[in-house]
C-alpha cells in the first residue's frame, strides 16, 4: 500500500531518566511504524527531548550543574535507550536544536503578525510544577490536582494566544472528523471541555521568572511557554515550512500520548496549527496509564520500572510482547513481574514456542529436516481450511493494528496459534506416519503447519522483531528478506519445497516462578471478603430497576464534601448525580466516560445538591471502580 505516514511520540522530559512510561508509547509508535512498513507505506517516525522550562531548571539545580549540561546528558539517556529496545526512529530531536528554535520564532512570528497573539496583564494562580495558570474551577480542594499543592497568585503582564477565536472551529473540526482523537472516551473528554468557554494561553514567561527558553521573536524580555515551544517539535522536524519531509508527511501525521498530556494535544496543538495557517494532524491516539502493583509509579514509592532491567531479566521481545498485549489502548493497565512471567509462561513458552518447536521437529522426523513436497489436490483436502483460518488472522490483525488496538492484533495472531494446536489434534501427524499410504497427507499437513508459522513469524514481527527473524532463520528463509509483508502474508504455500530447516529451538524458556521468587497470581481468600448472595430474585423485580447509559458532561467538586463529586449526565435528557467516587477519581478522569446508571431511583439531597439517579460501580475495598461500556452507545440507551 502506498502513501505516507508520519508517527510521533511525545518528546520526553529531561528532568527524570526513562521509565516503563516512556517505554511503552515509544514502542508502541515503533510497533505501530513497523506495521505500516508491512504495507510498505512510505514513513517517518519521530521522538525526541522537551528541554526548556522551569522543571528543567529545578532539575539542573538539583545537580548542581548548569541547564545546558543537565540536558545534554538527560537527553543522551533516552537517545542511547531506543536504540536497546529495538526501537527504530528516523529522528532525534531537541528541543535545544537550533533549527526547532528558528520555526518556534517563526510560527510566533507569524501568529502574531496575523493579531492572534496580544499582550495583557493578568492575574491569576499559577502552578509552578505544572507551569500553567489555573482556574478556581479546576483546583481539588483549592489544590493544584497533579501537584497537590495551592498555587501562587501572580501578577503579570503576558502574552496571550487568541484560543478561545477558534473553539467553534475546532468544535465543528473534532464533530465531522469523528475519530480525529481516539480512542472515543477521549474524544468525547476534549467535546465535554470545549462545552465551557476556551480561555486564551498565555504562552511567555517574563525573563526575570525563568531564562531557560526560547525568546520570543517580538519581545527580548520574554521567553516562550513550553508547551508552544515543545508543540512545534512535530513540524520542526520535518523541516517546517518548505523541507521536503514537511511536503511529504505533513499532515499524514499521527500522534500518540498518554492521557496526562490530551489538553495540549486535544486542544493547543490543532489551535495552534489552524492560527499558522497550517493543516491539522490526522489522528491523536491516547493511551492510558501505567500503574506498578497497585499504584501510580513514582520515586517516592520506589517502584519505578526500568525498562534495561525487564530487558535483562526476561528479552527484550518477552517485554515488548506484555507491553502490548496487556494493555488495552485507552485503558490503564498494571504492570507487574507476576503478570509478565505468566504471560510469557504460558503466550510465548506454551502457545507460540511449543507449537514451532512442535512442528520443526515433526519435520525433521518425517522429512529429514526439508519442507515437504506438496501435491495441490491432497493440499487442498487435507489443510482443512487453515490457509483461510491464516488470512482471517491477517485481516484481523490489520483492521485492529489501523486502531492501535494492539491487545487484539494480538489476540488474531493467538487465535490462529489455537487453531493451529487443534489441527495437529485432529489430523494427528504421528498416525498418518504410521502408514506409507498416507505419506501425501502427512505432507500437506506438515506444509500447512509450516506455512502457518511463516504466516505468524510475519505478524509477530512489529511487536517482537528479534523472534520474528529467529523464526524466519529456522524456517529456512532468509531473515534479511522483508518476509513480513502484509501481502506475502496473504499468501499461501510460498516456501519452496526442499528448503533445509536448521534443527529446532526453544523460542522462549520457561520462567520458573519460584525461582524468581514472584507471588503466584492467585486472588487470596482472606483479600476476597465479600458480603454473601442476596436472596434470589424473579426476572419481574430485576425489570423494575431502570438501568441506563449516560455521559458525563461535566464533573464539579462539592465544597466540604470530601467524597462525593457532582456529576452532569447525559441520559437522553440531563441529570445531575451525585457520586461518591471522589477520593478515587478527579474530575477530568471521569469527564467524557460513559457510565451505568439507575434511572429510576428516588431522588435525594445530598450535601445540598439532588441526586437524580445513582452510578454503577464496583468496591473491592479499594475504593469504587465506576463500571463503564465495552463500546460507546448513545446515551440513554437502556440495559436489558
Ligand atoms: N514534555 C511533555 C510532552 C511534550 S510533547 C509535545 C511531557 N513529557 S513527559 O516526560 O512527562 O512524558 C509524558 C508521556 O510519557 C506520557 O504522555 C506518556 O507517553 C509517557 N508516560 C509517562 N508515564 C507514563 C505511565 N505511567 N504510563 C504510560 N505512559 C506514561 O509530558
Amino acid at each position: 500500500m502506498a502513501g505516507s505516514f508520519y508517527i510521533t511520540t511525545p518528546i520526553y522530559y529531561v528532568n527524570a531518566k526513562p521509565h516503563l512510561g516512556h517505554a511503552y508509547t515509544t514502542i508502541a509508535a515503533d510497533v505501530i511504524n513497523r506495521f505500516y512498513g508491512m504495507r510498505e507505506t512510505d514513513r517517518f517516525f519521530l521522538t525526541g527531548t522537551d528541554e526548556h522550562g522551569d522543571k528543567i531548571v529545578a532539575a539542573a539545580e538539583k545537580e548542581n550543574l548548569s541547564p545546558r549540561v543537565y540536558v545534554d546528558r538527560i537527553s543522551r539517556l533516552f537517545k542511547e535507550l531506543w536504540p536497546e529496545l529495538n526501537v527504530q526512529h528516523d529522528f532525534f530531536i531537541r528541543t535545544t536544536d537550533k533549527e526547532h528554535i528558528a520555526v518556534v520564532k517563526a510560527i510566533l512570528k507569524k501568529i502574531y503578525d496575523s493579531g492572534d497573539i496580544y499582550f495583557s496583564e493578568y492575574e491569576g494562580l499559577y502552578c509552578f510544577g505544572c507551569e500553567r495558570f489555573y482556574m478556581e474551577r479546576e483546583l481539588v480542594n483549592g489544590k493544584c490536582p497533579d501537584h497537590e499543592k495551592e498555587p501562587e497568585l501572580i501578577k503579570e503582564s503576558n502574552y496571550f494566544f487568541r484560543m478561545s477565536k477558534y473553539q467553534d472551529w475546532l468544535i465543528q473540526h473534532i464533530q465531522t472528523h469523528p475519530d480525529f482523537i481516539r480512542p472515543e472516551r477521549y474524544r468525547n473528554e476534549v467535546l465535554a471541555f470545549l462545552r465551557e468557554p476556551l480561555e486564551d494561553l498565555c504562552i511567555s514567561r517574563p525573563k526575570s521568572r525563568l531564562k531557560w527558553g526560547i525568546t520570543l521573536p517580538f519581545d527580548d524580555n520574554y521567553v516562550t511557554y513550553v508547551w508552544f515551544d515543545a508543540l512545534v517539535n512535530y513540524i520542526s522536524a520535518l523541516g517546517y515550512p518548505d523541507g521536503p519531509a514537511f511536503q511529504k508527511y505533513w499532515p499524514a501525521a499521527q500522534h500518540i500520548v498518554a492521557k496526562d498530556i490530551l489538553k495540549p494535544h486535544g486542544i493547543y496543538w490543532p489551535i495552534m496549527l489552524k492560527a499558522a495557517g497550517v493543516k491539522p494532524y490526522e489522528h491523536l491516539n491516547v493511551h492510558g496509564y501505567w500503574n506498578v502493583d497497585d499504584s501510580k509509579m513514582s520515586k517516592t514509592i520506589g517502584n519505578v520500572v526500568d525498562p534495561l532491567k525487564m530487558k535483562a531479566e526476561y528479552g527484550l521481545d518477552a517485554f515488548r510482547y506484555f507491553l502490548m498485549r496487556e494493555m488495552v489502548f485507552g485503558l490503564d493497565s498494571g504492570f507487574s513481574e507476576t503478570a509478565l512471567v505468566q504471560r510469557i509462561n504460558s503466550d510465548l513458552a506454551n502457545d507460540l514456542g511449543n507449537l514451532f518447536s512442535r512442528v520443526i521437529a515433526m519435520a525433521h522426523k518425517y522429512f529429514d529436516g526439508r519442507v515437504p513436497e506438496v501435491d495441490a489436490e491432497t493440499d487442498k483436502d487435507f489443510q482443512f481450511g487453515l490457509e483461510d483460518v491464516a488470512r482471517r488472522a491477517v485481516d484481523e490483525f490489520e483492521a485492529a493494528m489501523e486502531m492501535f488496538a494492539f491487545h487484539k492484533a494480538l489476540m488474531a495472531v493467538w487465535e490462529l496459534i489455537s487453531q493451529m494446536n487443534k489441527y495437529i489434534d485432529v489430523t494427528a501427524p504421528w498416525e498418518l506416519a504410521k502408514k506409507k499410504s498416507s505419506r501425501k497427507q502427512l505432507q500437506a499437513v506438515i506444509y500447512s503447519l509450516l506455512e502457518g508459522l511463516r504466516v505468524i513469524s510475519g505478524l509477530v514481527y512489529p511487536i517482537m522483531p528479534d523472534t520474528a527473524k529467529t523464526m524466519q532463520t529456522h524456517l529456512g528463509q532468509d531473515p534479511g528478506a522483508a518476509f513480513y509483508l502484509i501481502k506475502k502474508l496473504r499468501q499461501w504455500r510460498l516456501m519452496p519445497a526442499g528448503t533445509l530447516l536448521p534443527k529446532g529451538i526453544t523460542l522462549f524458556p520457561r520462567i520458573d516462578v519460584k525461582k524468581k521468587e514472584l507471588p503466584e497470581i492467585q486472588v487470596l481468600e482472606a483479600e476476597r471478603n465479600f458480603p454473601e448472595l442476596k436472596p434470589e430474585i424473579t426476572i419481574d423485580l430485576l425489570a423494575q430497576i431502570d438501568l441506563r447509559v449516560g455521559t458525563v458532561l461535566s464533573v464539579e467538586t462539592i465544597p466540604k464534601a470530601k467524597k462525593l463529586l457532582k456529576l452532569e449526565i447525559d441520559l437522553g435528557e440531563k441529570r445531575v448525580i451525585v457520586a461518591g467516587i471522589a477520593e478515587n477519581y478527579r474530575p477530568e478522569e471521569i469527564t467524557g466516560k460513559q457510565v451505568i446508571v439507575v434511572a429510576n431511583l428516588k431522588p435525594v439531597k445530598l450535601m445540598g445538591v439532588l441526586s437524580m439517579g445513582m452510578l454503577l460501580a464496583a468496591n473491592d475495598g479499594k475504593g469504587p471502580v465506576v463500571v463503564v461500556p465495552d463500546r460507546s452507545v448513545l446515551a440513554g440507551t437502556p440495559l436489558s
